[in-house]
């Protein structure tokens, strides 16, 4: 198969996988604005597919698939980076190819059984075979097991390809966060009838692994993307890493708190949980600084654009959507008054945005320009719109949706809870003022436009960099000048600083 100017055939088992993970993370993420698109319009027209496909099944679809496709970009970045950064070739390819086939027919089996068996009775048989009934986490006790097998396999393969080649301040951060991100898995599996109990580990996955251990993993593949993109130094990026992971941890961990307000945990947990959340954007502040500071100091010339340029939406929108958003209803005296509006809602659309789409979009960039045969990407590239619109669509779709959203979520807090006292009725009296139900017609048109971004996007991962042929331009690198093994000192003098 020709693909630009480089056979598939030529990448190495490696980077095939991550086109592999890459091509089916695409389609996951199609399916997950399509199901959006369904139960926001339900929000609407209540009656719409009632009994054929239900609201909380599309919902579910909606944030499952995103789990999933965000979990299949990061494999897939993971075996892009993983030999370029050893320095040998991948351990057990053969394990990671079959661990690709078993994992993506284990998600369409889950898929079309949560469409096909949308109700009935909740047994043990269940839990097993259907649904685990663990919000973002549904997939059936015999999936759990599957995914806990794929990911140690995973991780053999990773962990195991650095211990035959070389490591790396970026290579130990990431294979010591992937032990956490896959032993957290396990909180999430046990059973218990005791309704508080379930949501405390639930949120041990939940919380800990997007405030925790997927911002760490996304704090490697950033580093690595800016020495990629920008020739930033090794040696810089690497200090910045260890400062962004000591505060990321430093605050996430007992920033769970904040979910443990409500939920029938002890008191100590308001205070410990407004203090610590309320210090999380700290790390994300270094890190626009980081991003910022790495892309000045290069003056913004990279040889790959859409790349850099959703590097450093990552790095704004991040901070923005996790941690602004995230700040605004962590205090509990806020909280009292947010929790379970579509203040929620709003923060977690922009920060999963913010914080995860962006930055899979640029490595997918990356490894789109080394499939083209390493063509130059500048701002003038060849039928460049493309990747600039969409570009614009996913952002002004999804921040005008996060901002719907907000609206109704403060609409909510004040009409249902500071004046309707939290009653029943109360509830139902804050979901039919008309700033609720304009707010939810405008979450459905960004819906529509960022969907359209969305195909553009997809188009132009097919098209970018085909017609061209000029070779990319060497980046005024100084990590170019730190050749394999050679310590940093010789390569700083050889790149004259
Ligand atoms: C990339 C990082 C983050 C992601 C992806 C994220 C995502 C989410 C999502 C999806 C929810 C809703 C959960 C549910 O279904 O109940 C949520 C809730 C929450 N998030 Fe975040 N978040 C992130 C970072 C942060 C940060 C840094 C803060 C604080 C500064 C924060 C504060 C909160 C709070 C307080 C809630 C609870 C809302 C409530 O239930 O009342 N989040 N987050
Ligand atoms: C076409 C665009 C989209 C539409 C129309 C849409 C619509 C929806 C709807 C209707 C819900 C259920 C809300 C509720 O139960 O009140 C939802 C939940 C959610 N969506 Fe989206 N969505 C879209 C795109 C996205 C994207 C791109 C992301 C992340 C990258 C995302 C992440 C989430 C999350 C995390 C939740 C759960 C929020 C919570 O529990 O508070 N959505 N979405
Ligand atoms: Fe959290």
């Amino acid at each position: 198969m020709k693909i630009g100017r480089i056979n598939y055939s030529e990448l190495s088992t490696a980077q095939k996988l991550s086109v592999k993970y890459f091509t089916v993370a695409m389609v996951l993420f199609l399916a997950q604005l399509i199901f959006g698109l369904v139960a926001a319009w339900q929000f609407l027209a209540p009656d719409f597919l009632f009994g054929i496909l239900d609201f909380n099944v599309n919902r579910m679809v909606h944030i499952n698939a995103m789990v999933v496709w965000m979990l299949y970009g990061f494999i897939g970045a993971i075996f892009w980076l993983v030999e370029d950064e050893s320095g040998v070739p991948l351990v057990g390819a053969w394990l990671a190819n079959a661990t690709f086939y078993v994992l993506t027919v284990a998600v369409t089996i889950v898929v079309l059984v949560y469409l096909f068996v949308q109700s009935g009775p909740g047994d043990a048989w269940t839990l097993w075979l259907i649904n685990e009934g663990r919000e973002y986490i549904e997939a059936p006790r015999w999936a759990d097991i599957g995914i806990v097998i794929c990911m140690v396999a995973f991780f053999y393969n990773v962990a195991g390809t650095f211990v035959a080649g070389r490591w790396s301040g970026i290579s130990g951060v990431l294979v010591l966060d992937l032990v956490a991100l896959a032993g957290l898995y396990l909180a999430g599996m046990f059973y218990t009838t005791n309704l508080p109990m379930d949501q405390y580990w639930w949120w041990w996955v939940i919380h800990l692994w997007v405030e925790a251990t997927w911002e760490v993993l996304v704090g490697c593949i950033m580093a690595w993307g800016l020495i990629k993109t920008l020739g930033a130094r090794r040696r810089i990026v690497t200090t910045w890493l260890y400062v962004e992971v000591a505060l990321m941890f430093g605050s996430g961990i007992l920033g769970l708190g904040h979910h443990y307000f409500w939920i029938g945990t002890p008191e100590y947990w308001l205070g410990i949980g407004g203090f610590f959340s309320a210090l999380e954007p700290v790390p994300l502040v270094a890190m626009v600084v980081h991003a910022v500071y790495d892309a000045g100091r290069h003056s913004f010339r990279s040889s790959n654009h859409p790349a850099l340029a959703w590097l450093i939406a990552h790095a704004f929108c991040n901070f923005i959507g996790a941690g602004v958003f995230g700040f605004m209803q962590t205090l509990p005296q806020i909280n009292m008054f947010t929790h379970g509006t579509q203040w929620s809602s709003s923060h977690g659309h922009l920060a999963f945005f913010g914080a995860y789409t962006t930055i899979i979009v640029a490595f997918i960039y990356l490894t789109i320009q080394r499939l083209r045969g390493d063509v130059w990407m500048s701002g003038d590239l060849q039928g460049g719109w493309r990747w600039k619109w969409s570009l614009a669509l996913l952002h002004v779709g999804m921040v005008g949706m996060s901002m719907a959203l907000l609206i109704a979520g403060y609409e909510q807090s004040f009409i249902e809870r500071a004046m309707g006292g939290s009653t029943w009725q109360a509830y139902f009296d804050g979901q039919t003022q008309p700033w609720f139900i304009q707010a939810m017609w405008w979450r459905m048109i960004f819906g529509v436009i960022m969907t359209a971004g969305l195909v553009l996007l997809l188009v132009d991962f097919v098209k970018i960099g085909a017609g061209d042929n000029r070779p990319i331009r060497a980046v005024p690198s100084e990590a170019i000048a730190e050749p394999e093994g050679q310590p940093e000192e010789l390569a700083e003098a050889a790149a004259g600083s």
